[in-house]
């Protein structure tokens, strides 16, 4: 065991004013190369890379423990910081190196299983299994620092702002979040079980109750769901709640939030206010309820120049209430081959489409899909609607309206991402408002709540409550970074009556009511406050601010795919006494 020698630098900060000063580096050995009489390593820690050499003016017993160290090898070394002969200008320390001239190996490595290196191409669940070499790259220390950034400015953000930190429990009743619940089965009170939280949502709004009046947390929160990039299983969310306001004054203050951060870890200024889209206007123009906005191809009606046709799929679409919608692509008709266009088609399969037409405008002839259904006037039509000009790509779908909407929302995003116009550097922040409080569940023939059971509805719809619940907008908002939904939450109700209503539209009846938030009813009656909330996706807001495109990349032990924790393989069998001790017997054969 060797004394640790203190460092006076990291690795990655040593530059040109550094030049003849003497240094302590402690770090770990990226890789050696011996040429004979010098040996060079590059010595990485979180902060980056620098180059060490030993070279023949050392000491031969220095020299032959240099010539021992491998990758991964732990050391510590004292030197002087050089100006380089040959400048390295990939590398940020690529003007200077350290002459060493002491060094001590703390600890030797077996060769890793992964390389060290921030662009590594190895498998997904090789890097997660052993995530702790993974982290030793520059970039995931970068990605983590990051996060802590983003944290802290919350942090401040919000004290500075009269909230208070709070926790709130992880072992509670179910949320109504949605999503599948995590349960934990309880020893002390067998056969019972705690749910892990999907959201502190309950909790927090009995803390408006309690007169905290401004909570935050930086909450983990989990929800058994599906996978995928910007969805975990536990994940962590900015939560916070605020008593006696409007939806335009947590708006306000959520904006005032949006802009210190992007001031504090982008050094970004943006502007205020960000605009705002209804949910319907999001739809109709986006076919999204997160619209990216940093391109075109808006949604264009076809519905007026259609409806008297006999064209089978433009009819039957409008005749039974659907719609018939399409986008252009400027200048796609070159881009786009009969073949890229089967795949669009094939791609929106997955939403219900049953086809794609397409029109591709010409100098002097439009090719279609649809050409031999409509009079050469019809088709001049039809494209004038869309403003088309020779070399456009027009994509059209008809079908029911959320088919129609979902399938030709997807192309946008997909076709800008294709023409390479989604810039990571641009930040498209804007809200989404004005949500339908419900929506209809065509296969169980029940409404349920868009956001949750406790978001109010608009005051001016209240009576449409009983009569047209569809047509009940939501007191609720999101906000949307680059196509991503970021954060979402609404006014709560908190009036009973008003909460009973709510209940008896989603068909729940009083013993399911009471047994699941009987509790938070019965706090309701002692005096509440108006009051309303948002939870950010810390996790999303990290990985947009940092350009990845997976939050498993900004997240220090994600999940894998199948829920799994690769590093220290959970979930896993629990022994026969655990089991007994619970009172739970595995019914699933092995
Ligand atoms: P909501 O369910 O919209 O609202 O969640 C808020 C935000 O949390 C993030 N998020 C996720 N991030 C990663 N993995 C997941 N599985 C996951 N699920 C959600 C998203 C989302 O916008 N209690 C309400 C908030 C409120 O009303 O105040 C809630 O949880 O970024």
């Amino acid at each position: 065991m060797n004394d640790v020698i203190k460092r006076t630098h990291m690795c990655g900060t040593l530059n040109k004013n550094n030049i003849n000063e003497a240094v302590v580096l402690n770090g770990w050995i990226q890789k050696r190369r011996n040429l004979g009489g010098l040996i060079f390593c590059d010595l990485r820690d979180r902060t980056g890379l620098v180059q060490i050499v030993f070279n023949d003016t050392i000491p031969e017993e220095l020299f032959q423990k240099a010539d021992k160290l491998r990758s991964e090898y732990v050391v510590g070394i004292k030197g002087i910081v050089k100006e380089r002969q040959s400048k390295n200008t990939e590398m940020a320390t690529g003007e200077v190196e350290v002459f060493v001239n002491e060094l001590v190996i703390y600890s030797e490595a077996e060769t890793p299983p992964i390389y060290i290196k921030d662009d590594d191409d190895v498998s997904e669940n090789l890097r997660l299994k052993y995530r702790y070499l993974d982290l030793r790259k520059v970039k995931m220390q970068r990605n983590l620092a990051f996060r802590h950034q983003i944290v802290k400015s919350a942090r401040e953000f919000f004290d500075s702002e009269g909230f208070t930190e709070i926790e709130t429990p992880i072992l509670c009743k179910p949320t109504p979040e949605g999503a599948r619940d995590y349960l934990v089965p309880s020893r002390v009170n067998k056969g019972q079980f705690y749910a892990l939280p999907q959201s502190p949502q309950l909790f927090k709004q009995l803390l408006m109750v309690s007169g905290t009046d401004r909570y935050y947390q930086i909450a983990k929160c989990f929800r058994d769901e599906d996978l995928r990039a910007d969805r975990q299983p536990e994940f962590t969310q900015i939560d916070l709640e605020m008593s006696f306001v409007n939806v335009n004054d947590v708006i306000e203050v959520q904006e005032k939030f949006m802009k210190k951060l992007f001031a504090d870890v982008m050094n970004t200024e943006i502007r205020l206010p960000l605009p705002r889209y209804s949910y319907k206007e999001a739809m109709t123009r986006f076919g999204s309820d997160k619209p990216d906005t940093r391109f075109g191809f808006e949604l264009i009606s076809l519905n007026d120049t259609v409806r008297d046709s006999e064209f089978k799929i433009f009819k039957d679409a409008l005749d039974s209430g659907g719609d018939v919608r399409g986008i252009k692509i400027d200048g796609g008709a070159e881009k786009f081959s009969r073949k890229d266009i089967d795949k669009l088609q094939e791609s929106i399969k997955h939403y219900g489409a049953k086809g794609l037409i397409w029109i591709k405008t010409g100098d002097s002839e439009t090719t279609s899909s649809i050409n031999k259904f409509f009079t050469p006037d019809k088709m001049k039509e039809i494209t004038d609607v869309f403003g088309g000009k020779p070399g456009d790509l027009i994509l059209i779908v008809a079908d029911k309206a959320k088919i129609v909407f979902d399938s030709l929302g997807f192309l946008r995003r997909d076709i800008a991402g294709k023409l390479g116009l989604l810039d990571d550097k641009t930040y498209d922040l804007l809200w989404v408002v004005d949500f339908p409080l419900f929506e209809y569940d065509e296969e169980i023939g029940e409404f349920s709540p868009v956001h949750h059971p406790f978001t109010s509805p608009r005051l001016e719809d209240v009576d449409l409550l009983e009569s047209e619940p569809g047509k009940v907008r939501a007191n609720a908002y999101d906000i949307v970074l680059n196509g991503v939904e970021l954060g979402g939450g609404s006014i709560r109700i908190h009036d009973s009556k008003l909460q009973k209503k709510m209940f008896e539209v989603l068909g729940l009846s009083d013993e399911t009511v009471q047994s699941k938030f009987g509790f938070l009813l019965e706090a309701f009656r002692y005096g509440t406050p108006p009051h309303g909330g948002i939870a950010y996706g810390l996790d999303r807001l990290v990985m947009l601010l940092s350009g990845e495109h997976s939050i498993r990349e900004v997240m220090a032990f994600p999940k894998n795919q199948a829920a799994v924790d690769m590093v220290s393989n959970a979930p896993s069998a629990a022994t026969e006494e655990q089991l007994e001790e619970l009172g739970i017997k595995i019914s699933i054969e092995e």
